[in-house]
């Protein structure tokens, strides 16, 4: 017997389709009906459709003691304990590549836009004080920057290749050097955010990323330097993010993830050097269409012989290890 259980406020159009064909439930987000129905149903759920937004933690698992998958929707998917579900045998995965482009546009868009301050000139312009206060102050040159790419991954491949055509000098930090990399690595944080104008976040989040990009970061990358973050909110100190703009210590910031999303901070609304998005980079008709089949195709797969097509890379590398 299959049972799936989306866990989350999925996408409508992945939501009917899983209720559609497979009669899935939902979890209630009330404390209560959700513990009554955990106590009705939990021990029939073999399935959960979850978002990297939500994800299914330990103590979920524990309440569904039947479960043979946690199907994500998102590349990221730091709300998921898989520790814990490798030590229950539960396999995960997540939907990679299929949103790897948009991402990487947004951030190329981010740092365009704070960099020459689009947005902001274009908020001069519509309160009128063009005719008034005159031509707009003068910006930063993307063109040729110096880029520093924090988590040399697909996203952050995807970047770089992007900015190599606007002739930016790429440098990065990844946990390990990238074999074959034309790029230079630096060995830390610190140092890459030292030699460059403009970092970008693109690193996964989740506890080992928890505010790499700390104060020291931020310092290292100085009154002139730029933050782009299209990662995880919890990859940067937001706290010290807010501090250096507010006292000049760093030129501006582009963000579309934050530590408390939907929640940003008032200080940041309140500044005209920063560039605020609601966590859009994927967001595409193209790119969200894909991100649900590639889940849906997950599910699918999964139910019919137990194979993920896109598991997460714990999994990966456990199975390889044999
Ligand atoms: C998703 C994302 O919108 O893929 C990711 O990791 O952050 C976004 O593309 C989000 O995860 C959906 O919950």
């Amino acid at each position: 017997m299959t049972r799936v259980l989306q866990v989350g406020a999925l996408k409508p159009a992945l939501a009917e389709q899983l209720v559609a064909t497979y009669d899935a439930d939902v979890l209630p987000t009330d404390d209560a009906e959700r513990d009554a129905y955990l106590a009705e149903h939990g021990e029939q759920v073999t399935a959960v459709v979850t978002s990297g937004r939500f994800g299914v933690d330990r103590a979920l698992m524990e309440r569904l003691p039947g479960l043979t998958a946690i199907v994500s929707f998102g590349v990221g998917y730091d709300t998921t304990d898989v520790a814990a579900a490798m030590e229950r045998g539960v396999a995960v995965s997540h939907t990679p590549d299929v949103l790897t482009d948009c991402v990487a546009d947004t951030a190329v868009g981010l740092a365009i836009d704070v960099m020459r301050g689009l947005p902001a000139a274009d908020r001069y312009v519509r309160r009128g004080a063009w005719p008034t206060d005159g031509d707009y102050p003068l910006t930063r040159r993307i063109s040729g920057a110096r880029v520093g790419i924090l988590g040399l991954g697909r996203i952050g491949l995807a970047i770089a290749k992007r900015l190599e055509g606007f002739g930016c000098d790429i440098s990065y930090h990844s946990r390990h050097r990238v074999d074959g990399s034309p790029y230079d690595y630096a060995p830390t944080p610190v140092a890459l955010a030292e030699a460059v104008d403009l970092l970008v976040v693109a690193t996964s989040g989740g506890p080992a990323s928890t505010h790499l990009v700390d104060r020291d970061v931020l310092e290292a990358l100085g009154s002139d330097g730029y933050l782009v973050n299209v990662a995880r909110g919890s990859v940067v100190d937001e706290n010290a993010l807010v501090d250096l703009l507010l006292s000049g210590g760093l030129a501006g910031a582009g963000l579309d993830v934050f530590a408390d999303e939907p929640h940003v901070p008032q200080a940041l609304l309140d500044l005209d050097n920063v560039v605020l998005l609601p966590h859009l980079a994927s967001g595409t008709v193209e790119t969200r269409a894909a991100m649900v089949r590639l889940t849906l195709d997950n599910l699918e797969s999964w139910l019919a012989r137990q194979e993920l097509l896109t598991p997460v890379p714990e999994l990966l590398a456990s199975s390889a290890r044999g």
